[in-house]
C-alpha cells in the first residue's frame, strides 16, 4: 500500500460528492480524470534500448507497483516500472537477450509477438513457466533476412495472459530496415504509439472484469497512448512522420482515423506492402501493428478510435438484452495532432517498392480446416474451443512438415469475431468469406468474422518446434481458444 500524498488525500476527500453525481455508473479513474483542458499533455514515448554490434541485452523486471497512468499515480503491472515497457530496437540478424525477472505474485513468461525466431528452448517458447521470484534468460536470434516492422513483447502464460496484459505488461520491438534500405523513406520524425486499455478504480487500482466481460473479452474504460490519456502531438505543415502504432488492448478492436492529414500505409504487422497505400482508416485487431506515414496538412485533427461491432456472446435471441460486444458505443479520442508553425521544406516523395512473397500458385503440402467455436461447456459455463477442443499444452493439434507451404481455412461458427494469431510464421491472407482477396496481405493476427471464414497460406520456413495459435482476444485464449502446432523436419 502506497502512502497517500496530501494532494491525493484532497482529491479523495472530494469524492463523496462526485460519487453521488455519477450515481450507478460508479466512480472510476475515467470519471476522475475528467478531461480538464489544462491537463492536456504532450505525447511522451517509452525509453528506447537499441542493439549495438548485433546484440541487445536487456533486463525486464515484471512487477506490481506504482506507475504513471493518464498523468496520475496508479498501481498496476509493468516492466521496469514504466508503462509501456521500454522499446527494443533491433536490426535483421541481431541477437536479443532478455533476462526476465518475475517480481509478480503469479507465474509469467515472455512472448515476442510477430518476431520470426525459433520457438524452441529459451527462444519464443510459450510453454516456459517463470515462477514468482525467479528469472529466465531468453535468447532470440533474428535471421539476417528478418522482415522489418513493429513487433511487441508481452506475457504468454496460459490462464494469465489477459490479466497480465490488461494490467500493463507490454512493450514495443522495432526491427529497422536493413542498412542498404535505410534512408529510403525520408521522414521528419518517427513516433512509437502503443495503444492499450485499462480499467482503474478511484484508488488507482486495476478493476477486475465481470464474468460477462471476460466472455466478451474485457475492454478497459481508459484507452491509453503510451500510458497517457489523450495527449497532444505537434507538427509543422508539410512535415512527414512515421507512426508505428500497436494495438496492445486485451480485446478492443481499433478503427483508427486521423481526418484532415494525409495517411499512407507502409505495412501491417510484418514487412512492407508492395507499395505504400493511401488510407483513410485502419482497422487494428488486438495485436496488430500499423507502419504509417502521416503528412501534416490541416490545423488540428483528433486521432480517433471508432467503435467496431464485434458481435455478441450468445447471438440473436440468446440472453435477452445482452449488451453488444462493441468497443464502446462512442468513438474515443486517442490523441490530438496540432499542425502549427511555418511550412516545412518539402521532403522527397516516397517511391519505395518492396517485393512481397506471394504463396498463391505455389505447391501446397497440406490443407487444413480449423473451426473456432463458442458453446455451452460441461459445467454450464461457456466453452471457447478450436476444433471442439480446449487448449491442452501436452497435446499436439497440428503436425507440420518444416519447409513446406500450407493452406488453412479457418471457420468461425460463433456470433463474435475472433482475431487469430499464429506464432513465429506470418500468414498470407488470400480469401475472406470464400472470396479471393485481390491484393493478399501478410499479417500475424487475422480477423475471422462471426459466422464466416478466412483462408491463409503459411510458409513454415527456418524453424522447427512446438508453438501455438490462438484467439488474440486474450480472455478467449485464457478460456481455451488456443491450439498447439509442432513443426518437424
Ligand atoms: Cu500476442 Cu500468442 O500472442
Ligand atoms: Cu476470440
Amino acid at each position: 500500500m502506497q502512502p497517500i500524498s496530501r494532494r491525493r488525500a484532497l482529491q479523495l476527500g472530494g469524492l463523496g460528492l462526485t460519487s453521488i453525481a455519477v450515481g450507478t455508473v460508479g466512480l472510476t479513474w475515467r470519471t476522475l480524470s475528467g478531461n480538464t483542458p489544462a491537463a492536456r499533455q504532450e505525447l511522451a514515448e517509452p525509453s528506447t534500448l537499441t542493439s549495438t554490434e548485433g546484440l541487445l541485452t536487456v533486463r525486464l523486471e515484471a512487477a506490481e507497483g506504482p506507475v504513471r497512468i493518464a498523468d496520475r499515480q496508479a498501481t498496476a503491472l509493468s516492466y521496469n516500472a514504466s508503462l509501456p515497457g521500454p522499446t527494443l530496437r533491433l536490426r535483421p540478424g541481431d541477437r536479443l537477450r532478455v533476462q526476465l525477472v518475475n517480481r509478480l505474485d503469479t507465474v509469467t513468461n515472455l512472448h515476442v509477438h510477430g518476431l520470426h525466431v525459433s520457438p524452441e528452448r529459451n527462444g519464443d517458447n510459450p510453454f516456459v513457466t517463470v515462477e514468482p521470484g525467479s528469472t529466465f534468460d531468453y535468447d532470440y536470434r533474428l535471421p539476417p533476412d528478418h522482415p522489418p516492422g513493429m513487433f511487441w513483447y508481452h506475457p504468454h502464460h496460459h490462464g494469465m495472459v489477459a490479466d497480465q496484459i490488461f494490467g500493463g505488461l507490454y512493450g514495443a520491438i522495432i526491427v529497422d530496415e536493413p542498412e542498404s534500405e535505410f534512408g529510403s523513406i525520408p521522414i521528419t520524425r518517427e513516433r512509437v504509439l502503443v495503444i492499450s486499455d485499462i480499467s482503474l478504480n478511484a484508488a488507482g487500482n486495476i478493476q477486475p472484469p465481470s464474468a460477462m466481460a471476460r466472455l466478451r473479452g474485457r475492454e478497459g474504460d481508459l484507452v491509453l497512448i503510451n500510458g497517457q490519456s489523450a495527449p497532444t502531438l505537434e507538427a509543422k505543415p508539410g512535415e512527414r512522420e512515421r507512426w508505428r502504432i500497436l494495438n496492445a488492448c486485451t480485446a478492443r478492436y481499433l478503427r483508427v482515423r486521423l481526418d484532415g492529414q494525409r495517411l499512407r500505409l507502409l505495412g501491417i504487422d510484418t514487412g512492407r506492402l508492395a507499395e505504400p497505400r493511401d488510407v483513410e482508416e485502419i482497422l487494428l485487431l488486438p495485436g496488430n501493428r500499423a507502419d504509417l506515414l502521416v503528412t501534416a496538412v490541416q490545423e488540428t485533427s483528433p486521432l480517433l478510435a471508432l467503435p467496431y461491432a464485434r458481435g455478441q456472446v450468445m447471438g440473436m435471441g440468446g440472453m435477452g438484452n445482452e449488451p453488444q460486444a462493441d468497443s464502446t458505443s462512442e468513438s474515443s479520442t486517442l490523441a490530438t495532432l496540432h499542425v502549427t508553425g511555418d511550412k516545412a521544406t518539402p521532403l522527397p516523395s516516397v517511391t519505395t517498392r518492396t517485393r512481397q512473397l506471394d504463396l498463391r500458385g505455389k505447391p501446397v503440402a497440406a490443407r487444413r480446416e480449423l473451426t473456432l467455436a463458442m458453446g455451452m461447456g460441461m459445467g454450464g459455463g461457456m466453452s471457447f474451443a478450436i476444433d471442439g477442443k480446449e487448449f491442452a499444452p501436452d497435446r499436439v493439434d497440428q503436425t507440420v512438415q518444416a519447409g513446406t507451404i500450407e493452406h488453412w481455412t479457418i471457420t468461425n461458427t460463433s456470433p463474435m469475431d475472433h482475431p487469430i494469431h499464429l506464432h513465429v510464421w506470418p500468414m498470407q491472407v488470400i480469401e475472406a468469406g470464400g472470396k479471393p482477396i485481390e491484393q493478399p496481405t501478410w499479417r500475424d493476427v487475422v480477423n475471422v468474422p462471426a459466422r464466416s471464414n478466412v483462408t491463409v497460406r503459411i510458409l513454415f520456413d527456418d524453424f522447427t518446434g512446438r508453438s501455438v495459435y490462438h484467439c488474440h482476444i486474450l480472455d478467449h485464449e485464457d478460456l481455451g481458444m488456443m491450439g498447439v502446432i509442432d513443426v518437424r523436419k
